[in-house]
């Protein structure tokens, strides 16, 4: 049984395959096209999926595709966003995603729709490992649903009830990250990132903006908002009541901007929290499953966990949209074979491409880069590598199948010192060049955790933040908070990266190291060799390490550095600026 799931027209497309009920490949669109969040059809991720299946295209069962276009069209004509006077409505077509699936995918079978947020839940509760669960999903909107409170159990969820657009927390704290100066999509992790810095002095009028009402429903204040609007999300008068101009992007970061971002999140975890106690008198279940793009909020879930009612939460590691073709895949299983495709959880995310040493070999010496051979010697190598860390070296770590989600977790990193006080304005001058304030994370030994963490279970694909009660001194992974947002790895899923956690250890005294996505501003993470190559090219890191070859910034010749720099790719908005602002309009 081939299950294909599909995520589209968004942002952040993906593409999953469900072998006889076995997640065998997930990958999203960006990664190969190498346009950050792209929206369009994931032709190559899909091209990905069958090959590591080894299928094609007359071997699927069944394509199941994470909305229902025609419910989302009626949304969108009841409230248009054509307020600008943009005559180009042809992205208004609901047909578009079946049509394209038959001309541009090729694939003859039976397309299965389902809704936006049941694809939401689904990734989450049938991953999650839990016979029973209640389930929250939180995004801007889907095609009606902003948020849906749902419970699953007998295999089966059950939607309990829902909130509607244009009530949605997800446009709440959007709207807020626009008015910030940040981009709608990316920014709002910044935002809550730049939250610790701020004082709270605006939340009065933040639950002005939004309110939970007893029965779990959402309300904006829709004098303060605008959905229409291609240029904006809010209105003339959410200036008035928080008394501040919006911030221009790129201008600086003024103590007003800091306490406005403080205040959103304490307002968002008042909401979350809210809605978590009123699912729990619901359902009277233990655990919570969450998911939909407001569930990537870290500091929230961690908040969720610490104060909240639920015993156990399981968050879907992707999250986002691009999480959600795990869920359709899961529903089309279940109707299919009338059994839940699986009973584990999901531990890990190692899902997309890898790529074999001899493959890398042949590369590096077609491209004349002089690489030093492990091959057979990964003792060897891990230890070389751990030298290089602890004397403070920078270090592109590329290893195995990439991660699938937002988060790089040990296939595809940059590596370095979380112990050096300078290690976060270099990483950042070098490769990230993105706001200071924003602190990196770590990954941690799991064996390790309890010496150095305010955490008491396992945190493997860093979607929750907490304490960081370690003796050592740890500046470039600890917020102004005192708290960090962790990986914890072990052997079993990533022995290479638990190994040379275990190395740098041994040398240093320190079970951390600062781990962040290896990729430049603007660029998604890299998917294959050549990207990681250009990447390294383009930036000041200090060594790459290509599965098992070691490149040292002086191998690659002098006419690699031009050529990187020459060919990184164009951000998302250059390369999509003929299409409509989605993102304005419905981030997440
Ligand atoms: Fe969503």
């Amino acid at each position: 049984m081939n299950v294909v799931g599909v995520s589209a027209y968004f942002h952040d497309s993906s593409c999953c395959l469900l072998q006889d009920g076995k997640l065998v490949a997930a990958a999203s669109e960006e990664r190969f096209s190498r346009f950050k969040h792209d929206p369009r059809l994931p032709i190559q991720a899909f091209r990905y999926c069958l090959e590591e299946g080894g299928i094609d295209i007359t071997d699927i069962d069944c394509l199941a595709y994470y909305e229902q276009p025609t419910k989302k069209l009626a949304r969108q004509l009841t409230f248009p966003i054509f307020s600008n006077g943009d005559p180009n409505l042809s992205w208004l077509d609901a047909r578009k995603p079946e049509r394209e699936i038959r001309e541009l995918l090729g694939v003859e079978a039976p397309i299965r729709f389902y809704e936006h947020h049941l694809s939401h839940a689904a990734s989450s509760f049938y991953f999650s490992g839990f016979d029973e669960a209640a389930i929250l999903t939180v995004d801007g909107v889907g095609e009606w649903a902003t948020c849906t409170y749902a419970l699953g159990s007998d295999d089966h969820i059950r939607v309990l009830d829902e909130v509607r657009f244009p009530h949605s927390v997800g446009l709440f704290y959007s709207a807020i990250t626009a008015f910030l100066g940040f981009d709608v999509l990316d920014g709002e992790y910044k935002v809550m990132g730049l939250a610790p810095y701020g004082e709270p002095r605006f939340v009065p009028e933040m639950r002005q903006l939004i309110r939970l009402r007893e029965d779990g429903q959402v309300e904006l204040d829709l004098r303060f908002f605008d959905f229409r609007s291609m240029n904006a999300m809010y209105t003339s008068e959410l200036e008035e009541l928080l008394r501040a101009t919006p911030r221009a992007p790129e201008s600086p970061i003024e103590a007003v901007h800091k306490d406005l971002a403080k205040s959103a999140q304490v307002v968002l975890e008042e909401t979350l929290l809210g809605q978590a106690e009123h699912l729990f008198t619901s359902t009277r279940q233990q655990r919570l499953c969450l998911a939909g793009g407001v569930a990537l909020n870290c500091v929230a879930n961690a908040r969720l966990l610490r104060d909240g009612p639920f015993e156990e939460i399981f968050v879907q590691p992707a999250a986002g949209d691009a999480g959600s073709c795990l869920g359709a895949a899961a529903l089309a299983h279940l109707d299919l074979t009338g059994r839940r495709h699986s009973r584990d959880r999901l531990d890990h995310v190692y899902l997309g491409p890898d790529y074999a040493s001899d493959e890398i070999a042949y590369a590096l010496q077609k491209l004349e880069v002089l690489a030093i051979d492990f091959r057979g010697k990964d003792t060897e190598l891990v230890a070389t590598v751990a030298d290089h860390l602890a004397r403070g070296c920078v270090v592109g770590w590329f290893q195995g199948r990439a991660e699938f989600g937002p988060r790089s977790l040990g296939a595809r990193s940059i590596l370095a010192d979380p112990r050096a006080e300078h290690m976060r304005d270099h990483i950042n001058r070098l490769v990230k060049k993105r706001e200071g304030f924003r602190p990196f994370a770590p990954s941690i030994l799991a064996t390790r955790v309890g010496d150095h963490l305010d955490l008491d279970h396992r945190s493997p694909f860093m979607l929750e933040t907490c304490r960081v009660t370690s003796n050592l001194s740890l500046p470039a992974i600890t917020h102004v908070d005192g708290s960090c947002r962790p990986q914890t790895v072990d052997g079993q899923t990533n022995p290479r990266f638990a190994a040379l956690l275990e190395a740098f250890e041994s040398r240093t005294g320190c079970p951390f190291l600062l781990n962040t996505s290896f990729n430049v501003r603007g660029e998604p993470i890299v998917c294959s060799p050549l990207d990681a190559l250009r990447c390294f090219g383009a930036s000041g890191m200090d060594y790459l390490v290509l599965a098992d070859f070691l490149i040292p910034q002086e191998a690659l010749p002098e006419s690699f550095a031009r050529f990187a720099s020459a060919t990184m790719p164009r951000p998302w908005n250059d390369a999509f600026s003929r299409e409509p602002l989605h993102a304005v309009y419905t981030f997440i």
